[in-house]
């Protein structure tokens, strides 16, 4: 038994041609052969699977990416979080007492804690997701939480340069050589992507374009977290050397428009970081209007954004952002393959990954127009329904 038929599909997104921008179908049927898409059709045309399943009348997406998330930490920050509720701003300052319970965990209370986030995304209809370190922020704990990220995904990335440890506050320079140097190399067996904090108090310009280079030189793609608490220079950055992706862009100025519409780095948007941190969320329509690819992410992280939630953030783009629901589907999945570059999830059509969803409803509207309902009735992994 090899191949299923998934039949009766009231809508189908596919991100692949047709008119508009989810290639939508009706009354389709998509056949998978194993972990692979081998046919998609009008369902009067669909040929025999070895099995198949009625879905009477749902919608079918592609599986959800999540191209920026932090999974690999101990502890959480609950009580910042009230803080902030009640008035205190958020600064990055406690990504250090994520630090110290990293550290302190044993790498079996990582791994759990690690996939049961994963378990939670894709119950929530993530079938990629980005998973970076962070909150090791030495050679050792960064090398572990790579190699702990890599048991669930290919998509890895290294961020040593999240913040300056507590230990080399007095000469960050110093800590820029170690993350260039032996942490690279340490973490690079585990590593597909190298990614830095460029803000005021993390990371700035010299620092942020000396560790990605680096990263470059190891062969490793580059990502950038940019522009987030306020105006910088992460996102012309991230355009200059060609990253895949700039994250957060929250505060740019024209000029940054401007960089990110020669469209060779991905604008991905993290509206769970917004919320939990009751900021203003990015003009989305801005990017969009200049015809820049926009991705959604979960940003999932004790501090920022503690939600794995991909239909939550596909709510907030639509119902903050302006983003329409059609926009907002698209940038959560084909906007996501872009910025990891890939072109075999995030799509259905034949010969890409068997990564699916069906809806608990008749359209990918739904997703924004029903926030908070647990929506997603199943999710196809690898070919595999569950
Ligand atoms: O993407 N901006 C930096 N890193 C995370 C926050 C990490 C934390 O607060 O623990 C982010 O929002
Ligand atoms: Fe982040």
């Amino acid at each position: 038994m090899t191949t299923l038929l998934i039949d009766n599909i009231g809508e189908l997104v596919t991100n692949d041609g047709g008119g508009d921008l989810l290639g939508l179908r009706t009354k389709a049927a998509v056949l998978v052969d194993r972990d692979r898409i081998a046919w998609v059709g009008p369902s009067v045309h669909a040929p025999a699977g070895d099995r198949r399943i009625d879905v009477d009348g749902a919608a079918v997406l592609p599986g959800f990416v999540d191209s920026h998330a932090h999974l690999v930490f101990a502890g959480d920050r609950a009580a910042e979080f009230a803080a902030r509720m009640a008035g205190e701003p958020y600064t990055g300052g406690g990504i250090r007492t994520t630090v110290g319970a990293t550290r302190s965990a044993s790498d079996d209370q990582l791994r759990l804690a690690t996939g049961r986030l994963v378990d939670e995304a894709r119950r929530q209809g993530t079938t990629t997701i980005e998973i970076k370190s962070g909150y090791g922020l030495t050679v050792e704990d960064e090398a572990r939480s790579l190699r702990i990220a890599r048991e669930f995904t290919e998509e890895t990335t290294l961020l040593g340069a999240h913040v300056v440890p507590a230990e080399h506050a007095d000469n960050p320079w110093r800590y820029v050589s170690m993350v260039c140097g032996p942490m690279l190399a340490a973490a690079r067996p585990y590593a597909k992507w190298m990614d830095v904090f460029c803000e005021r108090g993390a990371f700035d310009e010299d620092q942020a374009r000396t560790i990605l280079t680096a990263g470059r030189d190891a062969g490793l793609g580059l990502r950038v977290h940019g522009n987030q608490l306020g105006p910088g220079p992460g996102v012309q950055l991230a355009v200059e050397l060609g990253a895949a992706s700039v994250d957060h862009c929250t505060h740019l100025s024209d000029a940054d428009v401007d960089a990110l519409a020669s469209n060779v780095t991905v604008a991905t948007l993290l509206p769970g970081a917004e919320f939990s941190t009751r900021s203003p969320y990015p003009d989305a329509r801005r990017l969009l209007d200049a015809g820049i690819t926009v991705a959604l992410a979960t940003d999932c992280n004790p501090g920022s954004s503690y939600t794995s939630s991909m239909p939550f953030c596909i709510a907030l783009a639509v119902r903050e952002m302006r983003m329409t629901p059609a926009e907002a589907v698209r940038a959560a999945t084909a906007g996501g393959a872009e910025a990891l570059r890939r072109d075999d999830v995030g799509v259905v059509r034949a010969g890409a990954r068997a990564d699916l969803i069906v809806l608990d409803a008749p359209t990918h509207l739904h997703l924004a127009y029903r926030p908070g309902v647990p929506l997603i009735r199943h999710v196809m992994h690898d070919g595999v329904l569950r």
